[in-house]
């Protein structure tokens, strides 16, 4: 085969250019070439990789093809297996981005151990840590299997490509992406054209040779996976793993998955002796709730496939000087925005000149709608520093006319609430009129239609 050419590709409109330059010719964006191999065109990367020249292929029809059913390798660690959907897959190949510190060396670990102590030769290769640090945290983790794990220090691309070839683990974890580095580009290790260049090949190799492969890749102080944002197209699956690390709760959380389904979440306390899995998780985020305290308000979550009770927190004080401040932990800053208008405009409750801050307690955090309805409680229980009873939760989507709107798997989120010991619920009247009979048992519910109905319901005699 030709030796491949470098080319300069711009990440915002994909023209090339043959050398660098500070500014795309084609579109005009600043610092946005980056290095990359020519590759031969007319054969995609899938067909090449499935041994197929572009004139052998052809279509064919949907009856014709065996579904991969995929067969799953569970690690042994539940909350992971279920996040992956069920295990990993030979061929798969999972990113986990996290900050620095939030334990995605230990959990890979961990989930390593797990796949050698079912016989599964397994493999380590850490960029970053000597093979003594990465022996340590192996001694300290004490999981079986562990000892069989294999270690190599490395941050070469073409050398891992040969020791995995000749070794044929099951199961690979890279630490980290940012540290590999092939010789194929001029580059330095972590720069976006040898991100997208390593990648690529490891997956590659990942297909042909069916391994589960891991990387870990660092994170940005914005929360996002550092390195372009066609590493996550380049990947089956993404993973997130997040937390405050001064706190023991982890959440990992799929973000994209080929091979099961997202948003799913999982979670772990970090322990003296590595990640301990948390099957009760409603319990553990609701243990330091303070009783009979304003602003505080239980919300049952359904992001995934399983209900996680959360406690929300809203605290309220007038603003001292000129533009009042606005905080958001764990939720949407732009949804609090629109929310504290809505309160405002349909509502009547006087937020604007107010200092608002609101939090999801334990460093958990809840991206879908369903969390609105108990923020506006929360935060008009602070601003009127009255509690809301302690055995109630609220869940439901605030519209911008103030309308409150149903939200998916309504009776998932109540037997969670029952099963906690929760005995009311403030709910949108769309998802009360479509619950079964049976889901409506041991809970008093109420169906509100618009965040006025729900406010009256949840803080009577205010
Ligand atoms: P680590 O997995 O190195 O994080 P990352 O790879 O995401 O940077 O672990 C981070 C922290 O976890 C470390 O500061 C120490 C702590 N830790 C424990 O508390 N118990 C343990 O058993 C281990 C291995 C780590
Ligand atoms: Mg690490």
């Amino acid at each position: 085969m030709a030796k491949a050419k470098t080319i300069y590709v711009c990440a915002e409109c994909g023209q090339s250019a043959p050398r660098w330059l500070g500014r795309c010719p084609a579109c005009n964006a600043w610092g946005s070439l980056a290095e990359e191999r020519e590759r031969p065109t007319g054969v995609t990367r899938l067909a090449q990789t499935q041994g197929g020249a572009s004139s052998a292929l052809r279509s064919v029809a949907v009856h014709e093809v065996a579904p991969d059913a995929a067969p799953r390798t569970p690690t042994g660690i539940q909350e992971l297996d279920r996040v992956l959907g069920g295990g990993c897959v030979a061929g798969g190949v999972i990113l986990v981005g996290g900050d620095p510190g939030i334990g995605k060396s230990t959990l890979l670990l961990q989930a390593l151990a797990g796949l050698s102590a079912h016989g599964h030769p397994t493999l380590y290769v850490t960029g970053e840590e000597s093979v003594a640090q990465v022996a340590l945290r192996a001694e300290r983790i004490e999981q079986k299997g562990v000892a069989g794990v294999r270690i190599l220090p490395c941050t070469d691309l073409e050398t891992v490509e040969d020791v995995l070839s000749k070794e044929a683990p099951a199961a690979v974890v890279l630490d980290s992406i940012q540290t590999m580095r092939t010789a194929a580009l001029e580059s330095a290790a972590g720069s976006v054209g040898q991100l997208r260049e390593v990648t690529a090949r490891l997956v590659d190799l990942a297909k042909a040779r069916g391994i589960a492969l891991f990387l870990i890749g660092h994170v940005t102080k914005e929360g996002a996976i550092a390195g372009p944002k066609v590493l996550e197209h380049l990947v089956d699956t993404v993973l997130s793993f997040e937390g405050d690390s001064t706190q023991a709760y982890r959440i990992l959380r799929t973000t994209k998955n080929r091979f099961g389904p997202a948003n799913e979440i999982g979670v772990f306390e970090m322990v003296r002796e590595g990640l301990r899995e948390v099957l009760d998780p409603s319990a553990l985020f609701l243990a330091e709730r303070p009783a009979h305290a304003s602003g505080s308000l239980v919300v049952p979550t359904a992001q995934g496939n399983r209900p996680l009770l959360v406690e929300v927190q809203a605290l309220v004080t007038h603003a001292a000087y000129g533009a009042a401040r606005r905080v958001a932990t764990g939720v949407d800053a732009g949804r609090l925005a629109i929310l504290l208008a809505v309160l405002d405009r349909k509502a009547h409750v006087q937020v604007l000149d107010q200092d608002v801050f609101v939090s999801v307690v334990g460093g958990a955090r809840v991206d879908e709608p369903a969390v609105d309805l108990a923020l506006a409680v929360a935060i008009t229980s602070s601003l009127r520093d009255k509690p809301v009873a302690p055995d109630l939760v609220v869940f439901g989507e605030v519209g911008l006319t103030g309308e409150v709107r149903a939200v998916p798997r309504a009776g998932a989120r109540l037997s969670e609430a029952r099963k906690m010991g929760f005995t009311r619920a403030i709910m949108p009247a769309g998802s009360f009129e479509r619950l079964r009979s049976d889901e409506k048992e041991g809970l008093e519910l109420v169906g509100v239609r618009d965040i006025g109905e729900a406010l009256r319901a949840a803080l009577r005699g205010s």
